[in-house]
């Protein structure tokens, strides 16, 4: 008996180690048919279902950290960002789901748009957003989108001023805080509303509008003071400062949240404060995932309307 001969009686198995050429072919070409079918699925997952899929968070103030009177509803939008990739549906979308949450008063904290508006677009915005301001009052702050240093030299596709964006919200009956506080009353409560510039545009001035803090708590004795301010970040320039809840945007909670790696594409440099309400140095910070996005995608981080309810302090 040859050598061959004694090869071709060891019995046949099935691994894939010995598997002929052809079937060996098959096999790669399943898993490469596989990972194709997934990859087009996730990719118009994350750029068709995702990015236009709202969904509503809801926050309660605790009350040692917000006084309240009264039942207060607030609604937090942020992160329009209307664009080419963000359409106005997406955004009358969030308007409604907000409105129908019958908020006490509005707040926005900015990028109202990505890039430059066309004069059409100008005006079908300022009708979206003149719902808002029809219904309850807002107030506004702006982002890094909306005009300034970063966005007509380092962006470079955005207005070198805010003149623009101000004039739609201002179209849109919304109040414009920009390094500068308001009294308002909501339901009869009286309360201080502040906007800081954006840090990124080099438009942050919080000095303008707040006091410096105590080390004594009297912050728990006079009327709430709320900051709008586009950039969680600039929460470390604003330490120093008397208020209680700062609202933010910015950081569409970081768009795409990926398995084991967290926010990468979060633009901040403390990735804790991405999404969510959170406790800080005796106040609180919220916020929010925002409406739109940049690039006309998300993944595992849907778009949100957020509505902070204040409780009664007894
Ligand atoms: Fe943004």
């Amino acid at each position: 008996m040859t050598a061959s001969e004694k090869a071709s009686d060891k019995p046949q198995t099935d691994s894939p180690a010995s598997a002929s050429p052809k079937a060996s072919r098959r096999l790669w070409l399943k898993a490469l048919i596989g990972l194709g079918t997934t990859g087009i699925g996730a990719w118009l997952y994350m750029r068709c279902l995702e990015p236009g899929w709202l969904r509503v968070s809801r926050h309660t103030l605790p009350t040692d950290k917000f006084r309240s009177r009264g039942k207060l509803r607030f609604l937090h939008l942020s992160d329009f960002h209307a664009s080419s990739v963000v359409p106005f549906e997406l955004i009358e979308n969030a308007v409604d789901l907000g409105l129908a949450e019958k908020p006490d008063a509005i707040f926005l904290t900015g990028d109202f748009i990505t890039t430059t508006l066309s004069e059409e677009d100008f005006e079908r915005f300022a009708e979206i957003l003149s719902r808002l301001s029809a219904q309850a009052p807002t107030f506004a702050c702006m982002g890094n989108h909306d005009g300034g240093l970063w966005a007509g030299t380092s962006y470079g596709n955005g207005y070198p001023t805010s003149k623009k964006v101000e004039s739609l919200l201002k179209k849109a009956g919304i109040e414009i805080l920009v390094n500068r506080s308001e009294k308002i009353v909501i339901k009869g409560e009286e309360m201080t509303v502040v906007g800081i510039g954006d840090l990124w545009n080099d438009d942050h001035r919080p000095a303008k509008a707040l006091s410096l803090r105590n080390e004594k708590p009297p912050h728990l004795e006079r009327n709430p003071i709320l900051v709008l301010s586009h950039n969680p970040d600039s929460k470390e320039s604003l330490a120093a400062y008397d208020w209680d809840l700062m609202l933010c945007g910015h950081t569409h909670g970081g768009q795409c949240i990926l398995p084991l790696f967290g926010t990468p594409f979060a633009p901040v440099e403390d990735h804790r404060f991405v999404e969510g309400l959170h406790e800080w140095q005796e106040r609180l910070i919220h916020v929010t995932r925002g409406v739109g996005n940049l690039h006309g995608m998300r993944f595992n981080c849907r778009p949100e309307i957020s509505l902070l309810e204040t409780t009664p302090s007894s």
